[in-house]
């Protein structure tokens, strides 16, 4: 999701993650809410990137969605996913913009904590490499720790996506102001190392302000406040709501 028409350096992109729209539509097991729809809603509004997670037990997103969302929006499509030869397959097929890699764990009700990408090393060159030859754009979605920052760009990552869910989730106090400098100095250091950062999990309007703030974070992922905020307001205001609030913190 970083190509022009970014000209200006100090914007910051937003991706809208749309899968929680598949999630109510699976509820029902039909086919509405139409989370291609929802996409196109997000574009309009402003949204400059659909971001959308196809995983294992497919409980949201599904290929037909990935296929649908190809054909029909305009803007770059990030596709998160585990790092399985499945998921490879499904993405050399999607071709999206961006291949965000995500820890996943069947149990966990969303993604738990960053890609262990020291620890897996091994797994992950083959796979991104693959991916890279096909020219997807690679992004590694991890926590804000030097080590793993390190890894990614050793593994010819394009993009780091510091996990913020940790400092959504903290109450106001010591511990989350220490969560927020490790995700200070991690967007630092990304930047220092030629990656491009992205930042996302559990944001908010009322905690995006200290995240978009950040002159090196150049796109941010927002997903569940986004689609539960369009059940009270709709998507677009939505949307647009959020955009108001980072072009705040940004200037
Ligand atoms: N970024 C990544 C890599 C994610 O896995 C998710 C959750 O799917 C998000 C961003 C968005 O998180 P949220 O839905 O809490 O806004």
């Amino acid at each position: 999701m970083s190509q022009e028409p970014y000209s200006q350096k100090s914007y910051l992109r937003l991706g809208v993650n749309i899968d929680h729209v598949a999630t109510i539509r699976n509820a029902r097991g039909g086919n509405h809410p139409e989370p291609v729809k929802a996409a196109l809603l997000a574009e309009q509004a402003g949204a400059d990137g659909i971001t959308a997670h196809l995983r294992e037990d497919r409980r949201h997103i599904r290929e037909a969605d990935l296929k649908a969302l190809k054909a029909e929006i305009s803007v770059p499509l990030n596709l998160e996913m585990a790092a399985t030869d499945e998921m490879v397959n499904i993405a050399l097929a999607t071709m999206p913009n961006a291949a965000c890699f995500v820890p996943e764990k069947r149990e966990e009700v969303t993604t738990e904590g960053g890609l262990d990408v020291v620890g897996m090393r091994v797994r992950l060159a083959p796979i991104l490499a693959t991916l890279k030859d096909a020219g997807i754009r690679l992004s590694l979605f991890i926590e804000a720790n030097p080590d793993q920052l390190n890894a990614a760009a050793d593994l010819g990552a394009d993009i780091v996506e510091l996990h913020t869910g940790r400092y959504c989730d903290l109450p106001a106090g010591a511990e989350r102001d220490a969560e927020y400098a490790r995700i200070v100095a991690a967007a630092k250091l990304t930047q220092s190392l030629g990656l491009e950062c992205h930042a996302g999990h559990g944001l908010r309007v009322d905690n995006v302000a200290p995240i978009a703030a950040l002159p090196e974070v150049v796109e941010l992922n927002i997903g569940h406040f986004l689609i539960g905020e369009s059940v009270m307001m709709g998507l677009q205001p939505a949307i647009i709501e959020m955009r108001r609030h980072m072009d705040e913190a940004r200037a």
